[in-house]
């Protein structure tokens, strides 16, 4: 697994801190509210993870699936919800948590859902963003780093279901997918 890594791009510790920086200015941003952190199904789980336990408010936690890419490595523009919310979000202050974006096909999408669900506040909290490859406009207001486009793995993110359980981000070889 690891052979087919072309460079680390984030070690554990850094997504760490890096989790630790996102948490603090949440708990702030919202002190002396609730927060519900919806976490998309399964990249986010590993960020997900890291981010709440450096929540220091009310933290509710729930999770979505939508599937927009199946085994490819290219978006394929269609978003489909495979399991929704346990719990109404009407009147509740949403954060979406997120792995990566790349189009923003899928935020976009589920901005829209949310919005339609009637939360009162909806902000997104994303590890990684690929500026370069956006299709329509998404404002992340909790971001962890802007990356190049690299097919990356790793901490979550996949490719074809493998690399989920690496503990840092890389960069996967281009042979491994092209
Ligand atoms: P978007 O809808 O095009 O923004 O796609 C977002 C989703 O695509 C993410 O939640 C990931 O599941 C997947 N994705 C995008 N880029 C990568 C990558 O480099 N590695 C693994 N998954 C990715
Ligand atoms: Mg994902």
């Amino acid at each position: 697994m690891i052979s087919d890594i072309k460079e680390v791009l984030y070690s554990e510790e850094q997504i760490r801190s890096k989790a630790r920086e996102l948490g603090k200015r949440i708990s702030e941003d919202y002190r002396g509210q609730e927060v519900v952190c919806v976490g998309i199904l399964k990249g986010s789980v590993m960020f997900m993870a890291d981010l709440l336990k450096e929540i220091e408010i009310p933290c509710y936690m729930d999770f979505m699936a939508v599937s927009s890419y199946g085994n490819s490595s290219q978006s394929s523009g269609i978003v489909r919800i495979l399991k929704d919310l346990d719990y109404e979000i009407e009147g509740k202050n949403v954060i979406v948590v997120e792995d990566i974006i790349d189009s923003g096909i899928t935020l976009n999408y589920l901005m829209g859902y949310f919005k339609s669900r009637g939360a009162k506040s909806i902000e997104i909290a994303c590890l990684l963003n690929k500026h370069e490859r956006r299709k329509v406009e998404i404002d992340v207001k909790y971001l962890g780093y802007d990356v190049e486009d690299h097919f990356l793995v790793g901490y979550g993110l996949d490719f074809a279901e493998k690399y989920r359980n690496l503990p840092f981000i890389g960069i996967l070889k281009e042979e491994v997918y092209k």
